[in-house]
């Protein structure tokens, strides 16, 4: 795994975008998995900006979104079909129809989820896979405990999890209980990850993943398994990295022709 230390937010999404555009240049037909949270926030705006710069193009490219909450209609302001469209669809060159994410308010949620796993096979499979990472170790909403080879299926949410998302809806109780999210078997079969974290709640799950044991207790850590996965993170992000001034002198000696 390579890891990227930046000095803030502001670096770690530029660099990730950075990404995200070398992929779409080298491939305009690309398929994106994108995921949702405040992680990604600055991200998109710099995607954003970007395409209106004339830089990034989406005409032919292909998503698809990580997870969505069960019981949530795409216009429900907190569903992540709403936050997609706001943050990126809306504002970008993005056929609708080439859009995809878990809808909350299927009637046969197994069905769907095959359906979903059906869909990304038919589109070639993903290219490059966006992901954050819970405070409890947890990618899309694969929470601690889930098996490392899943495919996209219904996910308790962990109490840990109501409670930290509990800042979009308002109040515990309003977050919803069950997910529809991708396996951590479907997101290892992406070609390249991009993981991102940012601040010092995210430290020990950053450690975990990086330098801990690979373990379903921590679903993060499986990505030591990718042969292809960059964690792009800011200081505050690396502190209780054992490693970290290893991973600053690999990236300051990276080779032109591997950077972005
Ligand atoms: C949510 C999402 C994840 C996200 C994580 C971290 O539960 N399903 O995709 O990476 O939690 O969220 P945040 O970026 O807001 O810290």
């Amino acid at each position: 795994m390579e890891v990227i230390i930046k000095p803030d937010p502001e670096a770690v999404s530029k660099e990730a975008a950075a990404l995200f555009q070398r992929q779409l240049a080298l491939k305009s037909t690309s398929v994106l998995g994108l995921a949702t949270g405040s992680t990604p926030l600055g991200f998109y705006r710099e995607l954003v900006r970007r395409h209106r710069d004339g830089h990034v193009d989406f005409a032919h490219a292909t998503t698809f979104n990580l997870d969505e909450y069960v019981g949530l209609s795409g216009d429900h302001p907190m569903s992540y079909r709403a936050f997609m469209r706001e943050h990126l669809f809306a504002q970008v060159n993005m056929r609708p129809d080439h859009v995809h994410l878990p809808d909350g308010q299927t009637e046969d949620i197994p069905v769907h989820c095959e359906d979903y796993e059906d869909e990304i096979r038919h589109a070639g499979g993903i290219d490059l896979q966006l992901l954050g990472i819970g405070s409890d170790g947890h990618i899309g909403f694969n929470e601690p405990s889930s098996s490392l080879s899943s495919r996209t299926r219904l996910k308790t949410l962990t109490p840990r999890t109501i409670a930290d998302n509990a800042r979009f809806f308002g109040s515990e109780a309003d977050v919803p209980r069950h997910v529809i999210t991708m396996g951590v078997g479907t997101i290892m079969e992406a070609r390249q990850v991009i993981v991102l974290a940012m601040g010092a709640g995210k430290a020990t799950a950053v450690a975990a993943m990086v330098e801990g044991a690979i373990t379903a207790s921590v679903p993060a850590s499986i990505l030591q398994m990718h042969p292809k996965c960059a964690l792009i993170i800011d200081e505050a992000a690396a502190t209780q990295l054992q490693r970290a001034d290893y991973y600053r002198w690999v990236y300051d000696h990276k080779p032109h022709w591997q950077r972005p």
